[in-house]
């Protein structure tokens, strides 16, 4: 697809980050965005950025929903289908996620399965709520979003990070498995995987959210003491204003891949040299010394 015009996308996810800014994009290029989340005041943050540059006639739908409840995401579908007057969509993004549970061992399962529900099932629901009106169009494209830590389990040798690796492994398995799949039962719709390295957005925040860790959603009450919220709030600024890539940019080169058909979609250069560093060295990926890689500098000469 080399166009966006005149298309219909989904995203999931579209409140704020990569998902907001997809939206945002799509509909300066004149696309429909048909968008759900489970954070509704911040859907409406969206829809008003993309009306400052939607086109003459371009429609943005906003729809709250979880995308680990079958019955919100059929709920999302019927919307959509109802609201577009239509039996098919042409851009499918599976975008939402969250972070959260990194031990097995120690951390509460609820939270475990949450984390795994919401990034894995969340694909997979919104994929079989969706897949026949993507094959109902004419020309088609799924785009599930993984991460670095689809192909590499880890964010440093003292952290664990299982839920979220185990769901992101999901992910990308399911969508390269797609690709054949599609290719023999309806090659006019094709399937990326997108695999962002650090992103500057509000994961922390909205994790901490959905969680229940936070006030940030209605109806969720705080559990931080006041020196557990400063020292969560510096993290989320730190990881929203540290990063080596915006939103905004990470979206451009989603979209690029897109419209190249390319089944995989690395973002930015620390996911680039990650890649090339536990395709060259997988024995040693969970090795401390593997974790000078993420360091801008660092590693460049091993993965060049
Ligand atoms: N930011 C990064 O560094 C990074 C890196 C790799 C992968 N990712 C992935 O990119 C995707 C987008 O994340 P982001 O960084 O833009 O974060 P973000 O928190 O800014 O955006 C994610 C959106 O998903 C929404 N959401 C959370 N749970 C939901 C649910 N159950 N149903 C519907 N919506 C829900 C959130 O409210 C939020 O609006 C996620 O899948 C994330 O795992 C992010």
């Amino acid at each position: 697809m080399k166009d966006f015009s005149g298309k219909l996308a989904v995203i999931t996810g579209g409140g704020t980050g990569m998902g907001r800014e997809l939206a945002r994009a799509l509909v300066a290029e004149g696309c429909d965005v048909a968008m759900c989340d489970v954070s509704a005041p911040n859907m409406t943050e969206t829809k008003a950025l993309c009306e400052k540059n939607a086109p003459q006639g371009v429609r943005i739908l906003t729809h709250e929903a979880d995308v680990s409840d079958e019955t919100q995401v059929i709920a999302f579908r019927n919307a959509v289908a109802r609201e577009f007057d239509t039996d098919n969509i042409n851009l499918l993004f599976n975008n939402a996620g969250i972070a959260g549970a990194g031990s097995f061992v120690t951390d509460e399962r609820d939270e475990w399965e949450r984390t795994f529900n919401i990034c894995w099932n969340g694909v997979y629901l919104c994929a079989r709520a969706f897949m026949p009106m993507l094959v109902a169009s004419s020309e088609g494209h799924i785009i599930n979003t993984s991460s670095v830590n689809g192909f590499w389990a880890s964010i440093g040798p003292q952290t664990p990070h299982t839920a979220y690796s185990a769901s992101k492994f999901a992910v990308k398995g399911f969508t390269e498995a797609l690709v054949t799949d599609l290719r023999i039962n309806a090659p006019h719709v094709k399937a990326s995987v997108v695999m962002p390295g650090h992103i500057g957005t509000q994961i922390v925040q909205n994790s901490a959210a959905v969680h229940g860790r936070t006030g940030v959603l209605d109806n969720v009450g705080t559990r931080m003491s006041e020196d557990e919220q400063a020292d969560f709030e510096a993290r989320a600024d730190a990881f929203e204003n540290n990063a080596p890539m915006s939103a905004a940019e990470a979206a451009q080169v989603i979209l690029n891949g897109v419209r190249e058909e390319r089944w995989r979609i690395l973002v930015g250069e620390d996911a680039k040299r990650l890649d090339e560093a536990v395709r060259k060295a997988p024995e040693e990926a969970y090795e401390e010394s593997f974790f000078g890689i993420l360091i801008p500098g660092v590693g460049d000469e091993d993965a060049s």
